[in-house]
């Protein structure tokens, strides 16, 4: 009989599953986007998600019992924080029954933990700790500083949006559809930075704040709103509004790598993942910082820099061995401080029970 996890993710605008064996090779994968659904509303509309996540998740389970055995099911991990609520019931709630009614384990993850497993995908030999992340998606920005698996503290983040959500505000602002990142990155090939937009805060602390430099941004279109047709003048907007974001992460990077080596001594490992990680200049920008550093860059590829249930599995695969099983008591959360994880292993996990 095989061992294997099935993860299950949909905490914001993708249904994603996936079973991984205990050495971290995927057995079974499949993500249905919904980018399509909500684009045309430009963003994520809640309530749409919810439904289409119970439609899709069902699709793909029932494509899953064709080639996997239920037999060598022995956990099954959904996201269970944070995200859309409706996201993360949908895939909690279809755990749950599995658990119930086939006896598995039961390993609730925390959707940013998974972010930062995106790195070990496939892998046995795992980045190792202590490290450092910059995880920047569409819903979060922030350093988080691993002493170890499961033990985190955050030691920046945003104060407004997160560096994603400036990337497709901006991106809406010159009429490019959501998810803006990507198109920003393609049109921002050769263009050159426009003076007058400014730069996101400068302030030398560990925290972002975007709102600013997309308000910034809003104003100077709306002062030239005729000349974006001009495809220099369009170029040149992408690059500016790329350049400042990587610029500023990449300010912010060296004051937390400091802030660490300082506070904790020196470390070895650097990562950068979430959905913006795909961007090539971000990648290089901080590349050049660890080479500065003497610290390696690690970063997902380009396929699972987004949510998907792999990284998601990886998280589950490492509770499993460490015996994290929790009660099938444990209900979703919107809202999750990844640092508050070590007291929920402690109360709600290690009960080692999934019935
Ligand atoms: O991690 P993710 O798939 O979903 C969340 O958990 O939020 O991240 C999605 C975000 C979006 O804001 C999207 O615009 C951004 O990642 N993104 C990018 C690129 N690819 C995706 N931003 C900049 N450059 C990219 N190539
Ligand atoms: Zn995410």
């Amino acid at each position: 009989m095989n061992k294997y996890i099935l993860a299950i993710e949909s905490s914001c605008d993708d249904s994603c599953v996936c079973v991984m064996d205990l050495e971290y090779n995927i057995k079974y994968e499949k993500n249905i986007s919904q980018i399509d659904l909500h684009n045309e509303y430009g963003g994520v509309v809640p309530e749409l998600a919810s439904r289409s996540h119970l439609q899709y998740l069902q699709i793909i389970l029932k494509d899953l019992a064709k080639t996997i055995d239920i037999k060598d099911i022995v956990a099954v991990s959904p996201t269970f924080a944070p995200g859309l609520i409706g996201g993360l019931l949908t895939a909690v709630g279809i755990s749950k029954g599995i658990c119930q009614m086939h006896g598995k384990k039961f390993i609730p993850i925390h959707h940013l933990q998974g972010h930062l497993e995106s790195i070990n995908i496939g892998k046995n030999d795992h980045t190792p700790y202590p490290n450092l992340t910059l995880l920047v998606s569409g819903g979060h920005c922030q350093f988080i500083y691993a002493k170890t698996f499961g033990e985190y503290e955050i030691i920046g983040k945003t104060i407004d949006d997160s560096v994603g959500e400036a990337f497709d505000k901006c991106g809406k602002t010159i009429g490019l559809r959501y998810p803006a990142g990507p198109e920003i990155e393609k049109h921002a090939i050769n263009g050159e930075n426009i003076d007058e937009i400014g730069r996101p805060m400068t302030e030398k602390t560990m925290n972002f704040s975007f709102s600013g430099f997309k308000t910034n941004v809003l104003n100077f279109v709306n002062k030239n709103r005729e000349k974006l047709n001009d495809p220099i003048f369009f170029k040149n907007i992408c690059h500016t509004i790329q350049s400042r974001l990587s610029e500023n992460l990449g300010y912010k990077t060296r004051l937390a790598i400091d802030f660490v080596n300082k506070k904790y001594g020196k470390f070895d490992n650097f990562i950068l993942c979430g959905g913006v990680s795909a961007n090539q200049t971000i990648i290089k920008n901080m590349q050049n910082i660890c080479q500065d550093y003497d610290i390696k860059l690690n970063h997902p590829p380009l396929k699972y820099s987004m949510d998907n249930a792999a990284m998601i599995a990886v998280a589950g695969v490492k509770n499993f061995k460490l015996g994290n099983y929790s009660n099938l008591d444990i209900a979703p959360q919107n809202r999750f401080n990844i640092q508050d994880l070590v007291s929920f292993y402690q109360t709600s996990i290690n009960q080692k029970s999934t019935k």
